[in-house]
């Protein structure tokens, strides 16, 4: 099996370590490549995603991947921006279908800002579609403007669109989630404002004729919003395109108390998949050995599920990583009182520990 490995920006480098430690602890033999992406690759290479860098990912059975950004690249033309690694991954390998569960881990219910009974047990998934909408549509750009009341002042433009196979493959994922899990399938739009969210809708309930078995509802984005922040063991499947579920997904992870520990899942039509934390780089934190390791390691587990058939070694991943919360190791983002503060690596050791 080849894995990728693309350890990034900030933090990127430090988690994705821990994480191929405890692949490496697993006694099963991976071909792990290293390539440099996002700002780490511009350095060296002079683009966010170098050639050899987008070869190695496509010949690979799965990607392991960091995180990219950095402020010090905010100077940096868009298309040679850090961000564009992995919004070109997504791309260039139709990495359309994007996995963000949101699990509130019992161990870490104080770690929330909301109270322990909103959030207490809470297990949904975010469905997100990942190839389209406003982050890919064209035409975009910055021109004059053509208001009467603005005429020549500089404006932004961009553009959204979804077609009908792109929100039926995505519903189609939703709807084959819910199945094994709590068969509800919420669809999250704006169908009161969006020509793009009428059609999203409309394909959405089409398809849904196809899984009798499954509930579907409706939830305009900005309630959907506060119905995550309300109450938001009500979900099972949230669907959603793009640029909402971008939104979504973080207010969705930090309703469990950290987004540090919630791995996430990119896959293409044939399950080969991108496997990153859901959290970002923090180059604020990157190199102090603080940052939690765990929303990797937990991605490393989801890659052997879904992308290369090892369900087994992925249990034993989860099931350590459960284990060291139990033990009361908590890196600084999870740390509450009466609980013990531990670095990076020894987080990395603890887990690698608890394998066997
Ligand atoms: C994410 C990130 C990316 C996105 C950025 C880094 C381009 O926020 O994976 O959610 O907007 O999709
Ligand atoms: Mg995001």
């Amino acid at each position: 099996m080849k894995i990728a490995v693309l350890p990034g920006d900030g933090i990127g480098p430090e988690i994705v370590a821990q994480a191929v430690r405890v692949l490496n602890a697993l006694g099963q033999k991976f071909d792990l490549e290293e390539a440099p992406v996002g700002g780490a690759a511009y350095d060296v290479a002079g683009h966010p995603l170098p050639p050899a860098t987008l070869e190695l990912a496509k010949k690979a059975d799965a990607i392991l991947f960091g995180a990219v950004g950095d402020w010090k690249y905010d100077a940096l033309a868009r298309e040679l921006r850090p961000e564009q690694a992995i919004l070109g991954l997504r791309k260039h390998l139709e990495l359309f279908a994007n996995f963000r569960p949101a699990i509130c881990y019992p161990e870490l219910t104080a770690a929330s800002s909301l109270k322990p009974e909103i959030i207490g047990g809470l297990d949904i998934l975010i469905v997100r579609e990942l190839n389209g909408d406003i982050y890919f549509g064209q035409p975009r750009g910055i021109r004059s403007s053509e208001l009467p009341l603005f005429k020549g002042a500089r404006e932004g433009f961009d553009t959204m669109h979804y077609s009908e196979p792109e929100v039926e493959r995505i519903g189609r994922v939703a709807f084959e989630a819910a199945r094994k899990r709590g068969n509800k399938v919420c669809s999250v739009d704006k169908a009161n404002v969006l020509e793009t969210s009428q059609l999203w809708r409309e394909v959405m309930i089409r398809i849904s004729k196809e899984y009798p078995d499954v509930e579907l509802s409706h939830m305009y984005v900005d309630n959907a919003a506060m119905q995550l922040v309300k109450a938001p063991k009500a979900f099972d499947v949230v669907v959603t395109g793009n640029l909402f579920g971008d939104i979504l997904s973080d207010e969705a992870a930090m309703l469990t108390g950290s987004i540090g520990m919630l791995p996430s899942a990119s896959l293409d039509k044939n399950n080969k998949g991108l496997y990153e934390p859901s959290h970002g780089s923090a180059p604020d934190i990157a190199g102090k050995d603080i940052a939690n390791p765990l929303a990797t390691i937990l991605s490393a587990a989801m890659m052997l599920r879904y992308s290369l058939g090892m369900p087994a070694e992925a249990d034993r991943i989860e099931k350590a990583v459960q284990k060291v919360l139990a033990q009361g190791l908590r890196t600084a983002d999870i740390y509450t009182e009466g609980t013990q503060k531990v670095s990076t690596v020894q987080m990395g050791d603890a887990v690698v520990a608890a394998l066997s």
